[in-house]
């Protein structure tokens, strides 16, 4: 009962924001505007991280998010687990989560540190805990142009230049051996991470120039997805990349270029499955440019994933923060505004759920991201439901329509 007139009003408030943001956009009535804000900031701030009384009012949340999507996509969390996390953090996961990610500890850099040096031990940990918890385990990533360890790209030790052939041999041998040992364990992989350059006008496919691009060409892409496939040929295989939403209604800029470099891997015969919309966003982002990227992808014939969801709190942009501190505070009106984000997301992946395999959070709580300054997760720093979390249950659950753009 009591969850029920906390749900009604937050739901109440959320729509008072929305009417809000209305106004504001046709005429810029700063005394009208800030009287609903505090109307607004009132009632919500039940829901406040920061309110040490109103906290301990808090119910549970009604299910798990995942339960709250059962039998349309999965439901994820990134983190390397379970070294390191709390008993508390552990059960959460369990609660909300039916597949994990790697934030880190499968990457090329800690796996794969010198040619001849693997490090299993952090990686083994997850996919083992995950097994006995019965939560899936999606693999990130195999060729990146970030957290690479430097040999990959350097003269072998006969002191001989990098050649095409040797850069391909290291890439083959590094994917054959990262995806085949956790072959059946690992339902699927971001197997190339970010291979689209920022700011290009859409008409190119844009590629970045990462070293695996400069050393092999590129057909790096697609030999990639060639090993994943060769060592896992269950394994469903993505292209992951971040901001490829962006210019999705009018077919320009990083989706346009999206769309060039998937449509020649699919004709170049890469095994690739679907594409990873990374989802690091904020309180402005253009929420139709989501939906019309989905069913692009989707009208591909590849799968769409969520895979790396966020929504910062404050500011319209990146710029992580130290795990743990960046010492950040977000209002209790932010707070609200990134629940009204959160359930026009969730409503747009809820509607387009037949393209959609799975919705992943960058992190567990505020206190777990990347961009812990911003408040970008539904989990507070302590784990506690912050406005967002019950928000986007009653979306799965069919109990809050979110407004339409
Ligand atoms: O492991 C070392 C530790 O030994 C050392 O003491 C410490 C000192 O700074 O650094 C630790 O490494 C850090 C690592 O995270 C593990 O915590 C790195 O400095 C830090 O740069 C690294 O950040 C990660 C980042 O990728 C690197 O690019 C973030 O945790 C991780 O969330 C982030 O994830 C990426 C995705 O893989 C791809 N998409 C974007 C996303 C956000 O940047």
């Amino acid at each position: 009962m009591v969850m029920k007139t906390k749900t009604g009003l937050l739901h109440a408030e959320i729509g008072k924001l929305a009417q809000k943001k209305e106004i504001e956009k046709g005429m810029t009535n700063r005394l009208v505007i800030s009287g609903l804000i505090a109307c607004a900031i009132l009632s919500a701030t039940i829901y406040s991280q920061d309110s040490a009384t109103i906290k301990s009012a808090i119910p549970a949340p009604t299910m798990g998010i995942k339960d709250a999507y059962a039998g349309k996509f999965l439901i994820g969390a990134a983190g390397d687990i379970p070294r390191g996390y709390s008993e508390a953090e552990l059960a959460n996961i369990k609660a909300n989560y039916n597949v994990v990610t790697p934030e880190n500890c499968m990457k090329p850099q800690p796996t794969h540190p010198a040619e001849d040096t693997y490090n299993w031990t952090t990686p083994d940990a997850l996919v083992q805990w995950c097994q006995e918890n019965n939560i899936k385990v999606w693999g990130h990533t195999l060729a990146w142009h970030s957290q690479t360890a430097g040999w990959f790209f350097q003269p072998g030790v006969d002191g001989q230049p990098l050649t095409r052939e040797r850069a391909m041999e290291r890439l083959k041998n590094h994917i054959l051996t990262v995806v085949g040992r956790y072959k059946g364990k690992i339902i699927g992989w971001d197997v190339v991470n970010e291979a689209i350059n920022d700011g290009g006008t859409g008409d190119t496919e844009n590629l970045r120039n990462s070293p695996w691009f400069k050393a092999i060409g590129p057909d790096f892409l697609t030999l990639a997805f060639q090993w994943a496939h060769e060592a896992d040929p269950n394994a469903q295989l993505y292209y992951n990349d971040y901001n490829i939403e962006q210019g999705a209604v009018e077919n320009k800029g990083k989706h346009a270029s999206s769309m060039l470099l998937l449509k020649r891997l699919i004709k170049e015969g890469a095994p690739i499955n679907g594409v990873g919309i990374q989802g690091h966003w904020h309180l402005n982002t253009n929420i139709p440019d989501v939906e019309k990227a989905i069913s692009n992808y989707a009208s591909l014939g590849l799968k769409v994933s969520i895979s790396e969801l966020d929504v910062t709190s404050t500011g319209t942009n990146s710029g992580a923060f130290p795990v743990g501190g960046g010492g950040g505070t977000a209002s209790d009106e932010a707070f609200v505004q990134q629940a009204q984000v959160y359930a026009k997301l969730f409503d747009i992946f809820n509607r387009n759920s037949k393209s959609i395999s799975r919705v992943t959070f960058w992190g567990i709580s505020d206190r777990r991201s990347w961009r812990s300054g911003q408040r970008p997760l539904v989990f507070d720093g302590q784990l506690q439901p912050k406005p967002a979390l019950q928000m986007i249950i009653d979306v799965g659950q069919g109990k809050y329509v979110a407004p339409r753009p």
